[in-house]
This record gives structure tokens, C-alpha cells and sequence, in this order.
């Protein structure tokens, strides 16, 4: 019995979700403390920021070249919801890199330099203020691209392709996902 790719791709939201509540409590501690949140906010912020280059880089991968691929022999792939799910795993992919440099901008920087950082922070990401509030802005983003890109697929995307795959096809898209994982 191979694997159930909708049931694998669902599992794996979830676990990227349990992370993303992780991230939003942060972020409410950077909001609600400012600069001050750093030494706590900032490991939760790493791992967020590595887990988008591994764990969600990986998920995306898997829907890009096993799920996807099957859906766009039915219906094309141009100007078809799958091209909306790839457009917006690049967006997400990149974020995750802008927040990923900002962080490492941080990386070295103890907490009193951080007002000196505060510049070159915002010359990265166009936001005023701190390392906290460039953080906070990028991690924001973040948070609401993967529950927007999460929800479509959930609510449209997979209902879709249970319906117009069959077990066969499905059953080949999860051998694929196996072999990516
Ligand atoms: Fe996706
Ligand atoms: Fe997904």
C-alpha cells in the first residue's frame, strides 16, 4: 500500500502549522516588547527560518513535483490553480530567504548594538524602526502567505484533486512524494 499523498501533504501542514503558532507568539512578544523580545523571540525565529529552507521547502517540492504534474495533465498548466500554488510557493520561498538574511544580520549582534543594526535592517526590508519591527513585519508576512497558501489548498486544491484523480494516478503521485521525501 503506497502512500495516501493527500493525506501525507494534510499531516504536513499540520506540523508546519504547530511551528507557525510558535512564530506568532513571537511575533506578539516583539509587538508587545519591542527590541526587548530579541533574546527570546530570536530562537523561535531561527528555527522558523530553517525550517522554511528544509521542512516547508520540502512540502513544496513534493507538490510541485508529484501532486501537481497530475493535475496539470487533466487540466493544463497555465492559468490554472496549480500555477497560483507555484507562484506563491516562489513568494513564500522568498520571503523565507529575506528573513533569513535579516536574522543573520542579527546573528553576531548582541542586544546593545542592535540600535546600531537598526539601519542596515531597515534598508533590507523597508521597514522603520528596530531589529524587532523588521522582524516582526517579515515574520507577519510570512505567517499570513502559508495560512492564505495553506487554506486554498485545503479548502480547494485537495478536495480537486481527490475528486479528479483516480486511486491509480494517486496511488503514483504518492510513490513520487516517497521517493522526494
Ligand atoms: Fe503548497
Ligand atoms: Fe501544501
Amino acid at each position: 500500500m503506497s502512500l495516501d499523498p493527500i493525506q501525507h501533504l494534510l499531516d504536513e501542514h499540520k506540523a508546519i502549522m504547530a511551528q507557525v503558532a510558535d512564530l506568532r507568539k513571537a511575533v506578539r512578544d516583539l509587538e508587545a516588547r519591542g527590541d526587548a523580545a530579541l533574546p527570546d523571540s530570536l530562537p523561535v525565529l531561527r528555527r522558523f527560518g530553517q525550517l522554511m529552507e528544509t521542512q516547508l521547502a520540502r512540502h513544496a517540492k513534493k507538490e510541485d513535483e508529484a501532486l501537481f504534474p497530475a493535475l496539470e495533465a487533466l487540466f493544463g498548466a497555465e492559468g490554472t490553480p496549480t500555477a497560483v500554488m507555484r507562484v506563491e510557493h516562489a513568494e513564500i520561498h522568498r520571503r523565507g530567504e529575506l528573513f533569513r538574511r535579516t536574522l543573520s544580520e542579527l546573528q553576531t549582534v548582541e542586544h546593545p548594538a542592535l540600535e546600531a543594526k537598526g539601519e542596515a535592517l531597515r534598508s533590507l526590508t523597508g521597514v522603520k524602526g528596530g531589529g524587532a519591527d523588521a522582524l516582526r513585519a517579515t515574520a507577519t508576512e510570512i505567517i499570513e502567505l502559508i495560512e492564505w497558501h495553506f487554506g486554498k489548498e485545503e479548502q480547494i486544491l485537495f478536495p480537486m484533486a481527490e475528486q479528479m484523480l483516480d486511486p491509480e494516478t494517486l496511488a503514483q503521485v504518492g510513490s513520487r512524494m516517497e521517493a522526494l521525501a
